[in-house]
């Protein structure tokens, strides 16, 4: 294959020998060469080609390394591994899509450090493109000055599509994780970025730039931050697209039966998943801190004892959430309004412990949020106080009996929403709710039978732990 770039030196002892896509580049560290990701079968041919246009010998590459398993990156290891003897390296979560051509000496794991020669890579676990995407940072020295190089492992987000995962019978789960990695990796300072694919650092272009300029044009500590900001417009673009009707789908506590309940990662996964809603609880810490947190113990979902209202936020932020072999942070709710306040998406807010509803309603009055919010609670009392407090705000009573003399006591406190408990939900009792004016809601669906059921009695949304069986359901999601 002839490659429609060409290869050159692209920082220190970096080079490019990639195709425009994907890219491939060489390190060259005194004690053998490392080469990052591959590519299609046919790009083995040009690798060693470019290789030799630049000086080097296929045989001397030591180490090849992954940013992630799809076939763009790692189809042309194996050809490479039989003329260079070299050990290939890949996060064991992204062996299944290499379809048996090469089995990987080593996995990469979260935080270690590929060393050879003069040369140190930090790999750093960035799942979401894949579930085995890695991140790679290393050093480079140009005219006596070092600069911090980065590559995103797995930035597209076309792969995330409902559709592509679909059709490839891969799930959607590790789209949640995507931003989260977006953020982690917003954390690191970088100076050199290198795109995996030529598209995300222009490769082609700074390359141009670089035979008439006097500096390397590569040097720009701006454009990896600018660039991961424009691939979190470009995932929430994806997500927009995906839905096609305004039933709400609250992800409940998250995608609470994949990922830690109330957390980042479950919010995250729930709207990722086509959830156009997420519902949440709230509790307040011994020091005054809102955080999102069901259980009034900790116990249950992270193994510590206490409650959570005698400690302190500084004590919560020590412990780890965790569900499926996945773990998390509890979150402050206004951290959580930070992230999601601005997005197209009703958050069902619950409260979960008595006296909290000034706190709750003030924090909601500082994000403006008064029109996407349903203020809820076990607790009829709680509702009330948030009645009186913030009249401006839509509540709903959650509640497993449904009597006429609560309506008539819903309506005199202005609450809006009925919120049955799956169980009693049927197309007579939903049409009756209605006629009273009332929007409804329903909680506690156990499992799709009973999803479907509430569908088809005609209520106005649910909260459910599995958002993505909802979404595929009613069709919030092509
Ligand atoms: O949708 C309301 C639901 O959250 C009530 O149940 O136990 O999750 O607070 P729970
Ligand atoms: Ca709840």
């Amino acid at each position: 294959m002839k490659s429609d770039m060409v290869p050159f030196r692209m920082a220190g002892n970096l080079y490019f020998v990639g195709s425009r896509n994907p890219s491939s580049h060489l390190l060259d560290t005194g004690d053998g060469l490392i080469l990052i990701d591959t590519g299609y079968e046919e790009n083995a041919e040009m690798i060693v080609n470019s290789m030799k246009t630049l000086g080097f010998d296929i045989r001397d590459v030591k180490y090849i390394i992954h940013s992630h398993g799809h076939g763009d990156h790692t189809f042309a290891t194996a050809k490479l591994v039989e003329l260079s003897g070299a050990k290939t390296f890949l996060n064991s979560a992204d062996i299944r899509y290499l379809e048996g051509r090469f089995t990987p000496d080593f996995d990469i794991k979260a935080g270690d450090i590929i060393k050879l020669g003069n040369t140190e890579i930090l790999c750093l676990h960035t799942p979401g493109h894949t579930e085995g995407t890695v991140s790679f940072f290393f050093n480079l020295e140009e005219n006596g000055k070092v600069y911090r190089a980065g590559m995103f492992g797995g930035a597209g987000t076309n792969q995330l599509r409902k559709d592509y995962l679909r059709n490839k019978g891969l799930n959607t789960l590790p789209r949640g994780q995507f931003l989260k990695s977006v953020e982690r990796l917003k954390r690191e300072h970088v100076d050199i970025f290198v795109g995996n694919h030529s598209w995300q650092n222009d490769t082609l272009g700074n390359y141009k730039k670089s035979l008439t300029s006097d500096t390397n044009p590569f040097i720009d500590e701006n454009r990896w931050g600018k660039f991961l900001d424009k691939i979190t417009v470009d995932f929430w673009n994806v997500i927009e697209e995906e839905k096609t009707t305004h039933f709400i789908n609250y992800a409940h506590r998250g995608a609470s039966e994949y990922v830690p309940e109330n957390t980042f990662l479950a919010f995250y996964t729930g709207v990722y998943m086509g959830a156009n809603g997420i519902e949440t609880d709230v509790h307040v810490t011994e020091d005054g801190v809102a955080v999102l947190f069901h259980d009034d113990t900790l116990d249950r979902v992270t193994g510590e004892n206490g409650e959570v209202a005698k400690k302190t936020y500084e004590e919560l932020q020590k412990l780890f959430v965790t569900k499926n072999g996945f773990s998390d942070k509890i979150v402050k709710f206004e951290d959580f309004l930070d992230r999601f306040s601005f997005r197209d998406l009703t958050f069902a807010i619950e409260l979960k412990q008595k006296g909290t509803a000034k706190q709750v309603a003030d924090i909601i009055r500082k994000y403006k949020i008064e029109d996407k919010v349903v203020i809820t609670s076990f607790d009829f009392e709680s509702v009330c106080d948030m009645s009186e407090y913030a009249p401006e705000l839509r509540l709903g009573f959650l509640t497993e009996k449904v009597t006429d003399e609560l309506l008539e006591e819903m309506k005199k406190r202005n609450i809006s929403e009925i919120c049955p408990i799956a169980d009693i939900v049927n197309e007579e009792n939903v049409h009756k709710w209605h006629s009273e004016g009332f929007n409804v809601r329903a909680w506690g669906v156990a499992d799709e039978e009973i999803m479907k059921k509430v569908c088809n009695a005609g209520a106005d949304g649910m909260t459910v732990n599995f958002p993505d069986k909802l979404a595929e359901y009613i069709g919030t999601v092509k």
